[in-house]
């Protein structure tokens, strides 16, 4: 019998490959080792850590040297492992890894967001060729259970709009920035000296990691295949000290957000949005509240209504928690047979062109203050068929500062807009250009 269709073998534990022990494979292990009674409880058999594959054997990891290997494609083929955790990040190798892991019927309990939003089909496909589990709470916001929740809990209702702060590092940095008023790399250097940033932030500060999120998470919302090519994503380091100045005078702070929602074509078809940008959210909106590195994901469902998620969405012992939940799930599953949920694509909603998409801008010019400069700045708006919602004049040394906030236009109507300002021999400069997100006018 194969370890695929064992059904209450309760003579045969489940056994368990750990692939990587940076923070989250280390916490991982420690409460496989430390909690193997629950455990046993919880899934109905033990689970048993067979190996755990890293880099360097050189390191002092606290464990028996025969659990510890550096070849990993031998420790996943194990007969005796039944579960492998994928825990090392990036493609190569984990890509093949988990492949080999699916192929062979083992159920795979991943954290890698970036292998998920490139590879979610050839991963997904396997896993159901093979009746395994491939389970990633943890891709998505570390602790914050919102996977499950929009593959199972969610299942019977209609998901509308998926809004998420899911990036600690970028909500770290804006956070500071709200709070002290300093500039964008001052607040980098912060994060950076306090281990919230890499010592390469371009993954989190340039707005991949949340991309990769928000395609999962779209994926998930809307049963369509979305990957991160479809993304449409803005990082924040133009993000300026004083487009925060301007957010608090507007009652508004300026979050990284990942937007996932439906929206409909000029025919009145359905297709889906997803994008990743900073922007001007009101201090009333629950993301608003949602500071320091601490992640959240706001879910709008037909009959639900609007969900909040909020907690931990990084480091090691909040990642390792969703891990683990995944590891019972799938464990759960091995003994007693069957599997959970595999991906739902059945809907296939296409993908919007971020020009397509309804947004508002609020865009800050420097002009010269003259007559009908107003009136031309308006012109060019109407033009484009955007409709202004408020409109704030200040003196700006030889000039003046124009905050001009749109209602709901598409983004290639304001794009173009913005383009056609700044041709204006009156407008001296276009400072900065951000959405505002979180109402419908
Ligand atoms: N680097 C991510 C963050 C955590 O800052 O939230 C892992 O996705």
């Amino acid at each position: 019998m194969t370890t695929a269709n064992r059904t209450f073998d309760v003579e045969r534990p489940i056994g368990v490959a750990v692939l990587g022990m940076g923070n989250v494979g280390t916490e991982v292990v420690r409460i496989l080792r430390d909690h193997a009674d629950d455990l046993h409880s919880r899934v109905g058999a033990p689970v048993v850590l067979r190996g755990v594959a890293v880099r360097n054997l050189d390191k002092d990891r606290g464990l028996p040297a025969d659990l510890v290997t550096t070849d990993a494609e031998a420790l996943v083929a194990r007969e005796d492992v039944d579960i492998v955790v994928e825990v090392i990040g990036g493609i190569d190798p984990p890509r093949a890894l988990i492949l080999a892991a699916l192929n062979a019927g083992k159920s795979v309990v991943t954290a890698n967001k970036a292998l998920l939003a490139d590879y979610t089909g050839e991963l997904a496909e396997a896993a159901e060729r093979s009746r395994a589990d491939l389970y990633f709470e943890a891709a998505v916001a570390g602790a914050i259970p919102v996977v499950r929740p929009l593959m199972q809990s969610l299942a019977g209702d209609r998901v509308d709009r998926v809004i998420g702060i899911v990036n600690g590092t970028t909500n770290f940095i804006l956070s500071a920035m709200d709070e002290t008023g300093a500039n964008y790399s001052e607040m980098l250097a912060e994060a950076t000296r306090l281990g919230y940033a890499e010592a390469d932030p371009t993954a989190d500060v340039e707005g991949f990691d949340a991309a990769a999120k928000a395609a999962i998470l779209a994926s998930l919302a809307f049963h369509t295949r979305v990957t991160a090519a479809d993304v449409y994503r803005e990082g924040i380091s133009k993000v300026t000290a004083d487009d925060l100045a301007i957010a608090s005078a507007l009652g508004c702070t300026v979050k990284l957000l990942a937007l996932c929602e439906r929206v409909t074509d000029p025919e009145g078809k359905e297709r889906i949005s997803v994008r990743v940008y900073p922007a001007l959210v009101q201090r009333e909106h629950p993301l608003a509240t949602v500071n320091g590195a601490f992640n959240a994901v706001v879910v709008e469902a037909a009959n639900a209504g609007r969900l909040m998620f909020y907690g931990q969405g990084a480091g090691g012992a909040p990642t390792a928690s969703a891990v683990m939940g995944d590891l019972v799930m799938a464990s759960r599953n091995k003994f007693y047979g069957g599997r959970g949920p595999g991906e739902s694509t059945y809907a296939k909603l296409p993908i919007a062109p971020m020009g397509d998409t309804p947004t508002r801008y609020l865009v800050n010019l420097h002009v010269a203050d003259r007559p009908g400069v107003l009136s031309g700045v308006a012109a060019e708006f109407a033009s484009r068929d955007v409709s202004i919602s408020t409109v704030r004049q200040e003196g700006a040394g030889d000039g003046a500062r124009l905050l001009v906030l749109t209602h709901l236009a598409t983004d290639s109507a304001l794009t173009e807009t913005v383009a056609a300002l700044s041709e204006l021999d009156f407008v001296i400069a276009v400072n900065s250009v951000l959405r505002l997100e979180g109402t419908e006018e």
